[in-house]
């Protein structure tokens, strides 16, 4: 069988996942893609550190801190930047492309941010470039807009995109947890970014909105475009009393199509207990979707950690694999359109 080179970048909570899933579904990736995938090098900060090199020796592969062994490898189809933040991933994510290479990305901050630059150079140079992984970890909610929903007009997509928040939220309405301990836990689970302002200020599940906009609606928004409070400052008792009077506060992102603008805010909500949205507890997302043929539908499922963002990397890895198998790379599989105006929504 053919052989598919692929190496990550980062082996930190969804990379350190990646090895694993790939050994787990070795023969049916094999099946599916008909190839076989091999990994065979990671990049990471320090080599010497205990969890790469036990990953490293269990599953077989090479572990460098120089990326310039990644790009040189003639042998590496496909990079899967498992790293975060701006940089250097943006400049990784860049050069891998410029050399012919596939990326997979889990980066919400890069991709709403430079997105657009990057799906450039992506067709420029025939390769593919997939972030599923980006919105809601589990949810394959990407691909479904722009598989199933393509023959739909979306009017409206809202929910829980963040699931360190929703974590918190639920946390301290159950247990009656401080804010501080809620936070601490979701740090220690893993959902939490590195810095978790971007949690807690709704900066990260504005991302998530700007990319969700761009499939949604084929239009690039910026992030400084979403309105966004976060759920800094609340309290247990801010959501005692708001379940006293029939309500579960909800961080929500939404995007909406109005007359041709769209319109995005985060915030806090106070969402009905009947509303399934209300029964979305803990790290889970949960993404609504309002088109005019399917009507409503809802998507449900893990929003953050290890295993669901790993599974929906390799859920990319996937699709390139067989992209390259059919010569058919280099098709991004969003739609949004660089040439279309945003109308800023009125606020
Ligand atoms: N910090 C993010 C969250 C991780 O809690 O949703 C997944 O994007």
């Amino acid at each position: 069988k053919q052989r598919l080179t692929i190496a990550v970048l980062g082996l930190g909570t969804v990379g350190g996942g990646v090895p694993a899933l790939l050994e787990k579904h070795r023969e049916k990736i094999s099946q599916v893609t008909g190839m076989e995938v091999v990994l065979a090098k990671a990049l990471v900060k320090d080599k010497t550190e205990e969890k790469p090199v036990q990953l490293a020796k269990e599953f077989g592969f090479e572990l460098t801190e120089n990326f310039e062994d990644i790009i040189n490898d003639k042998e590496i189809q496909i990079v899967a930047e498992l790293i975060g933040g701006i940089e250097p991933a943006r400049t990784f994510i860049k050069r891998s492309l410029e050399s012919g290479k596939h990326v997979i990305t889990a980066n919400k901050d890069l991709i709403a941010q430079f997105g657009p630059e990057l799906v450039q150079i992506a067709k420029q140079q025939k390769c593919d470039l997939y972030y599923e992984a980006s919105v809601a970890g589990g949810i394959p909610i990407l691909r479904t807009i722009s598989n199933s929903l393509v023959a739909d007009s979306i009017e409206k997509i809202y929910g829980i995109v963040n699931g360190t928040t929703n974590f918190m939220l639920t946390k301290m309405l159950l247990e009656k947890c401080s804010y501080e301990e809620a936070l601490s836990e979701a740090q220690s689970l893993g959902f939490a970014e590195s810095d978790p302002t971007n949690d807690v200020d709704g900066i990260d599940a504005a991302y998530k909105m700007v990319i969700l906009t761009q499939f949604s609606f084929g239009m690039n928004i910026s992030v400084e475009d979403i309105d966004k409070v976060g759920i800094r400052g609340l309290k247990a008792e801010d959501i005692e009393v708001a379940q006293q009077l029939g309500y579960v506060i909800k961080l929500l992102g939404s995007a909406e199509m109005t007359d041709g603008s769209v319109s995005a805010e985060v915030g806090p909500v106070l969402v009905p207990k009947y509303h399934p949205l209300a029964s979305v507890q803990n790290e889970m997302n949960g993404v609504f979707v309002n088109s005019s043929g399917v009507g409503e539908s809802m998507y449900y499922g893990p929003g953050a950690g290890e295993k669901p963002t790993a599974t929906s990397v390799m859920s990319d890895l996937i699709t390139i694999a067989k992209n390259i198998r059919m010569e058919t790379t280099g098709h991004q599989f969003n739609l949004f359109n660089q040439e279309t105006k945003l109308t800023p929504a009125e606020s």
